[in-house]
């Protein structure tokens, strides 16, 4: 399969940003500029508390609104946490699973990734799956083996079938939020190395299917070349999917 028949996402990751009025500005604003343009998927992943009021704001758009996480039981004493079926029955297609942060901050392992990408895909979601390399172990050349570690890992027991609802964002660590971007070299060597083992575990007709994207600093001024590269199939956005000028913009850059 070719580069052109994959999927292309644009996807915002607004983290902990904007309360729920913000969001619904920010959301039509989004929806507004990016109307048409069709060449691409476009979801904003916002906070839970947001989601009613983006869903409500761009209903009728082509906008997508995601969430961040979501728990891998059903339901119980899990003070805090989402279940796959809020989500869904909000109106929620994709989530974002495995984040950095999330292993970061909040002890998130490759054991609880691949539990909570099962628990949403069972759920009927799409997962958009982040992984990749810290620093220290790009300084030590281990990028590869690091990022083929955790696409084996987080997929672990997911059946083929359930493949074509995996969207894998390569997001370099030292990349995020520093306004350091991979080079788009840097960016399609990994993504083409995650494609590659997603072969070797589902064959190459899934891996050749799969959206994979880059996440790190990418914005208005860097997305096109980004986006040039053959393995790599959208983006996940951070910092400049908060201004939705700058984000669309990158979602112009996605339709070529
Ligand atoms: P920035 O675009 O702010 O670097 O964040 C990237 C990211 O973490 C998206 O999930």
């Amino acid at each position: 399969m070719k580069k052109e028949s994959r999927k292309v996402i644009i996807a915002g990751n607004w983290k902990m940003n904007m309360t729920p009025k913000a969001a619904a500005e920010t959301a039509a604003k989004t929806a507004e500029l990016t109307a048409g343009k069709n060449g691409c998927e476009v979801v904003l992943c916002v906070p839970f508390v947001d989601i009613a009021a983006a869903m409500e704001a761009t209903k009728g758009t082509n906008v997508k609104i995601g969430a961040q996480n979501v728990h891998f039981e059903k339901k119980g004493a899990f003070t805090g946490e989402i279940a796959a079926d809020m989500l869904v029955e909000c109106g929620v297609e994709y989530v974002i699973v495995g984040h950095s942060e999330r292993r970061q901050y909040f002890g998130e392992t490759d054991t609880t990734v691949n539990l909570r990408t099962k628990a949403a895909l069972d759920a009927g979601m799409k997962v958009i799956l982040c992984l990749g390399e810290v620093l220290a172990e790009r300084q030590a050349g281990i990028t590869e083996e690091i990022v083929a570690m955790q696409t084996k890992l987080d997929l672990a027991g997911i059946p083929a079938d359930q493949i074509a609802n995996v969207i894998i964002a390569y997001e370099p660590v030292w990349a995020i939020g520093t306004g350091l971007t991979a080079t788009p070299e840097q960016a399609e060597e990994v993504c083409a190395l995650i494609r590659a083992t997603v072969a070797k575990l589902y064959g190459d007709a899934v891996a050749e299917a799969m959206t994979i994207q880059y996440g790190g600093s990418m914005n208005d001024g860097n997305a096109a070349e980004l986006l040039s590269k053959v393995n790599v199939d959208g983006g996940l956005i951070g910092g400049a999917s908060l201004v939705p000028e700058k984000f669309a913009k990158i979602v112009d850059a996605a339709q070529a």
